[in-house]
């Protein structure tokens, strides 16, 4: 029971303590991710199921945390496109071949998902050997995925982006359509490998209008819950400013939501009701604070979701890369004391 309570709690039905996992949990701060890092690139430790596995352990390992996430990243969905992704220390991603328009569009060569992208699902199938926890298979979004293919990286000002999204927003469309279709085959991959619930990721949709919010990242989210949750995967949806937007969110029926940490769970409970499961929220800062102050900001989340049968707790965002191991410990270590408590 105790390694099922993540799902419990996606379908609002916990009644034991509350899961804990947090996004970006595989990164950086670990020591034991660092010095493998030392050995491989990032894109080849993508590539590796061994290392997929691997990676993806590090912090169930470490700290027990109720849930896993696959190790991968968004952007790999890019190789479809017949685009290069590396990762540029100090840099950030770096796509091969951005486009800006639709001419570039039509251009853009399509290849099969489930080939260009199977040693994904061989990473999936080796760790459902070897996990005690639920696997949390993932994609981003469209509109957050198309910025980065568009900006050729990251970004400050999404100024292409926009340019094409005001200037032609029907081609801009498409290569959302484009995006979505492979995103959806990735996923039901995923499921086929038997990951056992999905996290939809639109790091970005924060900088859109809310018209825009509609168009361009609602509407694929829907798109996207529609073709996966009728397999029988939970779907959480996760965007920054997801507190704004939880309304409009919860309308596209997800199993949860991922919570950004703007909004206070309890009053999104109320406006939402209790069949959407509420993960969260807690401030990815929090953690660079003295042990005690996270013990304590941590428990009073903890109280203000008591009892919360569809809480899961959460950063509302990742983990940072410098993040010290002692706050991730003392995080997880005070929802767990709970189970003490309460006896699950
Ligand atoms: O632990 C996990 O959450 C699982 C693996 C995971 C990674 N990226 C590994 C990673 C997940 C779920 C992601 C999602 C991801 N990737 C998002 C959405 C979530 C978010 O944070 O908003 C985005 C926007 C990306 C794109 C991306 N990947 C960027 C911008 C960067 C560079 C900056 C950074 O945060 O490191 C990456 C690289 C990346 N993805 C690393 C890891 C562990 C670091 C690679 C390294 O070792 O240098």
């Amino acid at each position: 029971m105790g390694s099922q309570r993540f799902l419990e709690a996606l379908g609002c039905r916990n009644r034991g303590r509350p899961p804990v996992w947090l996004m970006r949990q595989a990164g950086r701060y670990l020591p034991e991710y660092r010095a493998l890092r030392e050995r491989y690139a990032f894109e080849e430790m993508c590539r590796q199921p061994d290392l997929i596995a691997q990676v993806t352990q590090m912090p169930i390992k470490r700290f027990g945390v109720d849930a896993a996430i696959l190790f991968s990243d968004i952007l790999l969905i890019l190789e479809t496109f017949g685009r290069t992704v590396r990762f540029v220390e100090g840099v950030g991603p770096v796509v091969t071949e951005p486009i800006r328009n639709g001419a570039d569009l039509s251009n853009m060569p399509e290849g099969a998902v489930e080939e260009t992208l199977n040693f994904v699902a061989a990473g999936v199938r080796q760790l459902k050997q070897e996990l005690d926890v639920p696997l949390i298979g993932f994609c981003g979004a469209p509109f957050t995925v198309a910025s980065y293919l568009i900006e050729g990286g990251s970004s400050r000002d999404f100024a292409h982006t926009k340019a094409w999204m005001y200037r032609d927003p029907v081609s801009f469309s498409a290569l959302l359509d484009r995006i979505s279709d492979a995103s959806i085959r990735y996923l039901k991959m995923q499921v086929e490998a038997g990951v056992d619930a999905i996290q939809i990721f639109d790091s970005w949709a924060n900088v859109l209008t809310h018209h825009q919010f509609s168009a361009f990242s609602l509407a694929y989210f829907q798109r996207i819950v529609d073709a996966i949750q009728p397999m029988g995967v939970p779907v959480i949806l996760f965007c920054r400013g997801s507190s704004f937007y939880a309304e409009q969110l919860a309308q596209l029926k997800p199993a949860g939501l991922s919570l950004d940490w703007n909004g206070s769970l309890p009053q999104i409970r109320r406006s939402l009701g209790s069949d959407v499961a509420l993960q969260g929220n807690l401030d990815p800062q929090l953690l660079f604070a003295p042990t005690d102050v996270v013990q304590r900001e941590t428990q009073r989340l903890l109280d203000e979701m008591s009892g919360d049968p569809g809480f899961i707790l959460g950063l509302g965002h990742g983990v940072l890369p410098k993040t010290p191991l002692e706050s991730v410990s003392a995080l997880v270590d005070s929802v767990k004391a709970i189970e003490c408590r309460v006896g699950k």
